[in-house]
């Protein structure tokens, strides 16, 4: 299968980004096609600029080279830290101009934008890896985990991936080598069920 894997955080040395490295060796070790963008590292512009936003086509390769990636994805694995209960601007920017209409979801003939959208990814699951420095019952009770409505409801579902799974790590800035080594394990259990 072609599975599409973003990561959303600046450092290299991130836990974030050591999730990255083990998503992307579980799937390799079980023969899938990966194709992944450290989204940071390339540079991608987060910006949708008002002629991409009334066109509805970009100028920018990368983004274009995104789009048909997310079309073609059989998987999709989106990696990134708790930011104000929400996904770093740089992901939310890829959000943004990746999941385009046309592209990532449409509307029925003759509806302008108001009706129910019809999803057009064809990937047969969504998995969604969180890094969080709040303890779970405070994310809910206080919170109402913000990021679970996002990735559940507002992206994936509306672009047709209603098959999805999240998993939150927490929290990071007490964690052992331990802790963080049975997380890392936890990730490539998760990958392998959604795609053996
Ligand atoms: C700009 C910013 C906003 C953050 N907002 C939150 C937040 O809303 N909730 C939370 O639990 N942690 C928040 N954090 C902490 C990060 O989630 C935490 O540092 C990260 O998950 C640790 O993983 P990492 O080592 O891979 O960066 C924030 C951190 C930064 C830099």
């Amino acid at each position: 299968m072609k599975i599409s894997v973003i990561l959303g955080h600046p450092y290299e040395k991130s836990f974030n980004s050591a999730i990255s490295e083990t998503v992307v060796s579980t799937l390799k070790s079980n023969g899938h096609t990966i194709m992944f963008h450290d989204l940071c590292q390339e540079r991608f512009d987060p910006i949708l600029s008002d002629e991409e936003l009334v066109s509805g086509i970009s100028k920018d390769a990368l983004v274009l080279q995104h789009q048909q990636e997310i079309k073609e994805a059989d998987g999709i694995i989106v990696i990134h830290p708790d930011w104000w209960g929400q996904p770093p601007a740089i992901l939310k920017g890829w959000v943004d101009r990746v999941m385009r209409e046309n592209i990532a979801y449409t509307f029925p003939v003759g509806d302008s934008g108001g009706g129910l959208p019809i999803g057009l990814l064809k990937a047969k699951a969504g998995l969604v890896f969180n890094t969080s420095n709040t303890q779970e019952e405070r994310e809910n009770e206080v919170f109402g985990d913000p990021l679970q409505r996002i990735w559940k409801d507002c992206i994936f579902a509306f672009c047709g991936v209603t098959v999805f799974d999240r998993k939150m790590f927490r929290i990071i800035a007490d964690s052992t080598m331990d802790e963080r080594q049975m997380w890392l394990n936890q990730v490539s259990d998760m990958v392998k069920i959604y795609f053996p």
